[in-house]
């Protein structure tokens, strides 16, 4: 496989910083390594509701309906955008976005996908994330939220106890599993509700930061 320069950096990045934390702390890393950036997780977001039906939930393509646009190194950034906006009339159309969505909208579409495109096959378990989950302000404000919404009736102060499981010692929680968790919510004997609607989704990345960080820390 070719790895281009950029690619093979996001690929290391996370690895080099997560070896680095791990030095700092003596401790174990945790599993999921994480990419920031703004804008294609804020794309990712939208390409969530608006493309996935035809292109897949991780942009893999789906047989009948339209292409893959993951490990895609043939799409150059200006064509990715040229399609969005445009779109393509044949048998399988492309919907054109450009008179539906604004500017900012089309950009953080066009870094998600440029994302996916450069996306390297060893990299399938990275999450990309709108900031630093390692951010302190972020891990307070998340811990801020959760305490507030989350602790109380389910989770316990600070994420022990309660009648939902703990998050210390947990460090193999992948941040992006506690997203999706988070933002669909989950059934099973005891219902954790859905917060997608309710919540933006920087509060819910807030959130993860804070548990993440929680998961990270040695069990009392
Ligand atoms: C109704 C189904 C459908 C939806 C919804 C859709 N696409 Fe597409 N898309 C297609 C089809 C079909 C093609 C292939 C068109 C062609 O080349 O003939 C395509 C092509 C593309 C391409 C070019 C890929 C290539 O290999 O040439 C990009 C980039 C793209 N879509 C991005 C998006 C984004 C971003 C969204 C959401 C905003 C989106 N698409 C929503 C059906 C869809």
């Amino acid at each position: 496989m070719h790895l281009t320069p950029t690619a093979l950096l996001r690929c290391l990045r996370p690895t080099i910083a997560m070896a680095l934390m791990a030095c700092l702390a003596g401790t174990v890393p945790a599993a999921a390594p994480t990419v920031e950036s703004p804008e294609a997780a804020a794309g990712k977001g939208r390409f969530e509701k608006l493309c996935v039906a035809c292109h897949g939930k991780a942009g893999e393509g789906r047989a009948d309906r339209a292409p893959a646009l993951q490990q895609r190194p043939d799409l150059a950034r200006e064509f990715i955008r040229n399609r969005i906006v445009e779109g393509k009339h044949g048998d399988h159309a492309m919907p054109p976005w450009g008179t539906v969505l604004d500017a900012a909208a089309i950009d953080e579409l066009v870094a998600y996908v440029s994302w996916l495109a450069g996306h390297p096959a060893g990299d399938a378990g990275t999450t990309l994330t709108p900031f630093s989950l390692d951010d302190p302000a972020r891990i307070a404000a998340g811990r801020k939220r959760f305490n507030k919404t989350c602790a109380g009736y389910c989770h316990g102060y600070d994420g022990s106890g309660g009648r939902a499981p703990d998050f210390k010692g947990r460090p193999e929680l992948d941040p992006q599993f506690l997203y999706d968790t988070i933002y669909h919510g989950r059934e099973g004997t005891e219902v954790m509700p859905a917060w997608g609607d309710a919540l933006p989704e920087d509060t819910i990345w807030e959130l993860v930061a804070f548990l993440r960080q929680l998961g990270q820390q040695p069990v009392d």
